[in-house]
């Protein structure tokens, strides 16, 4: 993926928006966004250059007027076959609700859909409840954790110790290049 300012739905996809895949010097921006933009507890561990490095090339940024102001962390997952993993998406707080979480993955969808993966596989806080509903409006659905709590399927300590996480999945249909 390369960058571009390809037109796409609503808000999201104004021309204003400029869409590109990562690189190793965009992680000190996205470790910064991390800890302002997300709710709760403090995810910025879960940054870090190599994975930019490595995988930049699925993760997909946004950025209006040359600030970051969406980001995608994905990949391919090596130990399961034919599935694109979302490791993380944020949209900077005054930016949400115009349809560019959604683009995000629609962008990334394509991408690993061209490397072979027939479904998504994501993760979030169980506390996040704005993220789960996000999720589900977009295709996902949750899948069987080892505990119910407060009415989801949790996954303790799955993303380190005292974050407990929801495991979701979304087919891949009809996307691709
Ligand atoms: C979750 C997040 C990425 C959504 O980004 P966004 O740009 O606001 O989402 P979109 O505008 O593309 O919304 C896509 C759809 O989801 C719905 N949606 C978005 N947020 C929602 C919420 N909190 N509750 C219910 N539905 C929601 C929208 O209504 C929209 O539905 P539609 O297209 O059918 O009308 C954003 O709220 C965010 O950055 N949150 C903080 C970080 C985070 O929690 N990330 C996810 C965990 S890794």
């Amino acid at each position: 993926m390369s960058g571009d300012r390809a037109s796409s739905p609503a808000g999201a996809t104004s021309s204003s928006v400029a869409w590109r895949s990562a690189e190793p010097d965009d992680a000190a921006a996205v470790a910064r966004a991390i800890d302002d933009w997300w709710p709760g507890k403090h995810m910025v561990h879960a940054v870090c250059p190599q994975l930019f490095e490595h995988l930049g090339d699925t993760c997909v940024l946004a950025e209006r007027e040359g600030d970051l102001i969406g980001f995608l962390v994905g990949f391919v997952s090596q130990r399961m076959p034919g599935t694109g993993y979302v490791h993380y998406a944020g949209v900077r707080p005054d930016c949400r609700g115009l349809g560019i979480g959604r683009e995000l993955y629609r962008r990334f969808s394509t991408a690993v859909a061209g490397r072979g993966c027939t479904r998504l596989y994501a993760e979030t806080g169980a506390w996040n409840v704005e993220s789960i509903a996000f999720h589900r409006r977009v295709g996902f659905t949750l899948q069987p954790g080892d505990a119910i709590v407060d009415g989801l399927p949790v996954h303790h300590d799955s993303a380190g110790v005292g974050f407990d996480f929801v495991v979701m999945v979304k087919p891949l249909v009809g996307e691709g290049p």
